[in-house]
């Protein structure tokens, strides 16, 4: 597919770091090692990795959002969890920042969000409410100058790692759905929000996740990010373009598992041959392959839209749903071929297996994403 100079160039940049930093360390980063995980930040820093598409002003590199999907992507070849980290970061962290943020609220967050020195995590999620995002009880009780927040949020990624979290609370207790929700920057160190560790997860072990409380939490009013009110919207607006960032993260976990299912095929004999000249492999691999380029166009073409300042939601959530189902189909299939060795931890496709799953949980589950196209489809 098509790319400018510009998305090669950093693409290139994001497979330079995958071999020369990623790679040595991986095996460490996915048993969930911190400092590691810390360490690929602090270099993904340094060659300007995290502060892609934000504007100049603020030390950003202004590329275009196709570039910064197709370094997820790259990333994710490697590690989706380190991939999901930083699309929490920039999609779900700094960006909401920049779009629905006061100027002070830029001045004070964009450049460290740049230079990582200030990592972003996502607070939506709640005990209660999942899918139904808008139904979430943490509330924030006008208290003078600020507000006063008490409550809990679960599967928040960067949890451990994050210096602030974009958090959803109820200012309007009267109503119970998405309208009372409102938006808040909630710093790590203030007082009254406890960062507990999470469930143990499936997969994505090599990025953190862990669940907060804010037990009489006091967030300045300058804390709030826009009107109250309208905090579901900018959750929602958020997720569409996390959901292009899951999207090309699934696609970056399809295309490891077809590469490790082609060189594993062509070196493994059975029966006298190659496992790749029997046709029943070679079914697989084209399949792959074929629906690997399918999830490209809807990810690629979703970025496209964004990038040109079209809607794009609908397209984010076929880019999401049909891209992290297609990744499920390929780490089984990529299994299958490995036959018993692709159930030890001896090769990755037991590692891509795991992670996969997820891609069509968070950010909204197949069913959501499908709801979404609906949604759009019936109001024409
Ligand atoms: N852009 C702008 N506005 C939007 C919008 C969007 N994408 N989606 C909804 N809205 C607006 C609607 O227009 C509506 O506003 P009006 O009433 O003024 O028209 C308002 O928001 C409420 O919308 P709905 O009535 O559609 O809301 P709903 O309660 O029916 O929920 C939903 C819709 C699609 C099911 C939504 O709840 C949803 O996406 N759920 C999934 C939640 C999710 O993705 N969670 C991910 C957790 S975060 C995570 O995983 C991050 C991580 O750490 C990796």
């Amino acid at each position: 597919m098509f790319l400018t100079e510009t998305q090669l160039g950093v693409q290139a940049l994001a497979r330079e770091f995958v071999q020369k930093d990623l790679n040595p360390v991986l095996s460490v980063l996915e048993t969930g090692d911190l400092n590691t995980l810390k360490a690929m930040w602090q270099r993904m820093a340094d060659i300007g990795l995290t502060g892609l598409p934000f504007p100049e002003e603020y030390g950003g590199s202004a590329v275009d959002s196709l570039s910064y999907f197709l370094v997820l992507e790259e990333i994710a070849k490697a590690s989706s969890a380190l991939a999901t980290s930083l699309s929490v970061h920039v999609s779900l962290g700094g960006l909401p920042i920049l779009y629905y943020g006061t100027d002070d609220q830029k001045a004070r967050y964009l450049p460290d969000v740049v230079q990582a020195k200030k990592i972003g995590a996502f607070a939506l999620t709640e005990p209660n409410a999942g899918s139904d995002a808008g139904s979430g009880l943490t509330k924030a009780e006008k208290n003078g100058s600020g507000y006063v927040l008490n409550g809990s949020k679960l599967f928040i990624t960067n949890a451990f790692i994050a210096s602030f979290f974009v958090s959803t609370a109820r200012t309007n207790r009267e109503i119970s759905g998405a309208k009372g929700l409102t938006a808040f920057l909630v710093d790590t160190e203030t007082p009254g929000l406890v960062i507990h560790e999470g469930d143990e997860k499936m997969g994505l072990k090599g990025s953190d996740w862990g669940e907060l409380t804010f037990e009489d939490c006091k967030v300045p009013e300058a804390q709030r990010l826009s009107e109250e009110g309208v905090g579901f919207k900018i959750f929602m607006k958020s997720l569409d373009i996390g959901r292009i960032s899951i999207g090309a993260i699934s696609l970056g976990v399809a295309e490891a598992c077809l590469d490790a299912s082609l060189e594993y095929a062509k070196q493994r004999y059975q029966f006298g041959k190659t496992l790749s000249e029997f046709q029943a492999i070679q079914m697989k691999l084209a399949d792959m392959a074929m629906q690997i380029e399918a999830a490209r166009s809807l990810v690629y073409s979703a970025a496209r839209l964004k990038e040109a300042g079209l809607p794009f939601s609908k397209e984010a959530s076929m880019a999401k749903c049909y891209a992290s189902e297609m990744c499920n189909a390929c780490a089984r299939e990529a299994v299958q071929i490995f036959g018993g060795y692709g159930y030890t931890k001896d090769f990755p496709v037991e590692r891509y297996f795991r992670d996969a799953r997820v891609m069509s949980l968070f950010e909204g589950t197949s069913q959501i994403q499908r709801t979404v196209i609906a949604k759009h489809l019936l109001k024409g």
